[in-house]
């Protein structure tokens, strides 16, 4: 019978024996999975364990403190967060093409995330020698099963979770979920006592907001964007919604623009784009229900609180043929 005091148990003591007294590294991203796989390994080595978060600034609002103040203080975790914002809209500056964004944020990620440990290292060595021998990643019986299988579907979007590393990086693996399903991960991050917003959190895409927003990448228009996104989930949760929903992207049509009369004034305002989809696996999909009076009001509070949103729509194209995302 599965039980995750026993998976966590049994979890604990293989970490211990494959990692010994070695230094551990693990990328956090906000999500369950690389959340619940670090709490594991903290729980068998405790402080040998240091973790990274990439604050790459197309994360959602509270992300960030979610990650810094909520799951720091439910684990005891040590954790460095590395801001590159800067960095990041730099090198996204004026690219619109969704492969492309896909790529940068890819490849700044990597980039964040072994200077990091490069200076880790250091920092290691200078207090005992001894480097960082060991990664962790969150890998999924699901995941493991699909890169061994060659999905076909790997083609139609370069789904490089940003939690994906290079071969070069000369690291042993630790990846305590390597046989375990969504919901068992979930269970056992609830078990282990870890914040519920990171534990029943739904798919979010590594590449974050950066291709929620269809045309090119600014401040303003994050910003714009995240607002809108914390509108919408805040509601759908406060409808009690967030189980029925497997997730619902939120998208910022940027170059689109539309006529609208707000107060006494014309506007030439953006579109925001409701998703709401529902799902097994996200391989296929259908665009939920969402009752008429739900949608009044976060409509009504992003074109009322979003500056810039004169128009909300609603996609209602099951998957296929579209994608959830709409990059
Ligand atoms: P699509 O849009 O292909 O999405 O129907 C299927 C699932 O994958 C997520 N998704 C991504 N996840 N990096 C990720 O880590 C990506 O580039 C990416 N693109 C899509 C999407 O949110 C949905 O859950």
């Amino acid at each position: 019978d599965w039980n995750s005091g026993n998976v966590i148990a049994e979890q604990v003591a293989k970490i211990r024996a494959q990692v010994g007294s070695g230094k551990v590294i693990c990328g956090l991203s906000g999500g369950v999975d690389s959340a619940v796989a670090a709490a594991l390994v903290h729980k068998a080595i405790g402080d040998q364990l240091v973790c990274v978060f990439v604050d790459h600034g197309l994360l959602r609002e509270d992300e960030r403190r979610q990650v810094e103040e909520d799951y720091v203080k439910a684990t005891g975790i040590r954790l460095v967060t590395v801001d590159v914002r800067e960095q990041f809209l730099t090198a996204l500056e004026g690219v619109s093409d969704p492969e492309t964004k896909r790529k940068i944020i890819g490849r700044e990620f990597i980039r964040t995330f072994e200077q990091a440990q490069a200076e880790l290292i250091e920092e290691a060595k200078e207090i005992d020698g001894d480097p960082i021998r060991f990664l962790v990643q969150g890998t999924l019986y699901p995941d493991v099963v699909e890169s061994g299988g060659g999905s076909g579907t790997a083609n139609i979007k370069s789904h490089h979770n940003v939690g994906g590393l290079p071969d070069d990086l000369k690291f042993e693996l630790v990846e305590p979920l390597r046989t375990l399903f969504k919901d068992e991960v979930r269970a056992i991050g609830a078990e282990l006592g870890l914040p519920a917003e990171i534990v029943q959190r739904q798919p979010f895409p590594g590449p974050g907001l950066g291709i929620r927003i269809v045309g090119s990448i600014n401040q303003e228009r994050l910003d714009l964007l995240r607002k809108a996104d914390a509108i919408v989930r805040y509601e759908l949760t406060a409808a009690g919604l967030d189980r029925e929903i497997w997730q619902c992207p939120v998208v910022l049509l940027a170059d689109v623009r539309s006529v609208g009369v707000q107060g006494d004034g014309r506007t030439y305002g953006h579109p925001i784009v409701l998703r709401p989809v529902s799902s097994e696996d996200a391989m296929t999909a259908d665009w939920t229900r969402l009752p008429y009076d739900l949608l009044a009001k976060i409509s009504n509070r992003i074109t009322n609180e979003v500056d810039g949103v004169n128009r909300v729509v609603l996609d209602v194209t099951s998957k296929p043929p579209g994608t959830i995302e709409w990059e």
